[in-house]
């Protein structure tokens, strides 16, 4: 009975190790032959759309878990986070009542509106997502070139665009054109 046990348990493991050698084979001849499209003018197919959303979310709602908030937000940040948003991401991410630059919609992912995607996440999220940005996507860092002030007062800013009307983006932050259609 025991030897029976053993033998079973043996063959499951060699019929585990059989399919990783041959998803790491199926891996290998993808990556080296160029069988996988990357043209962006194709849509991600959606158990990879499903992978990179579900990595993508995780790691930052793990990663910003411990980013200390500031003692408060003042309209001040909100006021000049508004200008480095107009100047530095509603080209990608649109705004109320102002459309993302026409290049941006050929970015795979594309970049979603903020308007609606920013109630979804913490700020201590929305400030590791603009200090770090995310590889892979098309999300720019911009710790590297902006202090943490700055880059709170943008996270501040963004936070604020849910239900935020065309008329209160366009008279915040001044009119800094930042390559995006006004509709
Ligand atoms: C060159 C285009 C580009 C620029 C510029 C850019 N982003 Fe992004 N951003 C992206 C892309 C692409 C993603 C990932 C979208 C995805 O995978 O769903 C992203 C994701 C995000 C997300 C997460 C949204 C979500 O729910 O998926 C936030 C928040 C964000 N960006 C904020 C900003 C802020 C704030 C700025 C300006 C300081 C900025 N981004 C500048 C392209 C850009």
């Amino acid at each position: 009975m025991d030897n029976r046990r053993k033998a079973i348990g043996a063959s499951i493991a060699a019929g585990a190790l059989g399919v990783l050698a041959l998803l790491g084979a199926v891996g290998l001849v993808t990556a080296y032959a160029g069988a996988y499209n990357v043209a962006a003018t194709e849509e991600h197919a959606s158990f990879t759309r499903w992978a990179f959303d579900t990595t993508f979310r995780n790691s930052v709602k793990r990663h910003a878990a411990n980013v200390p908030a500031p003692e408060s937000i003042t309209p001040d940040m909100v006021a000049t986070g508004a200008a480095s948003y107009k100047a530095m991401c509603q080209h990608c991410h649109a705004g109320p009542g102002v459309e993302r630059a026409e290049w941006a919609s050929g970015m795979r992912p594309r970049p979603p509106h903020l308007t609606e995607a920013a109630a979804e996440w913490e700020p201590r999220e929305v400030f590791w997502l603009v200090r770090h940005g995310v590889k892979m996507s098309g999300m720019p860092a911009f710790g590297p070139t902006h202090d943490d002030r700055a880059i709170w007062s943008i996270a501040a800013f963004v936070k604020e665009l849910p239900g935020m009307t065309p008329e209160r983006y366009a008279a915040l932050g001044g009119t800094a054109d930042g390559g995006g259609q006004t509709n």
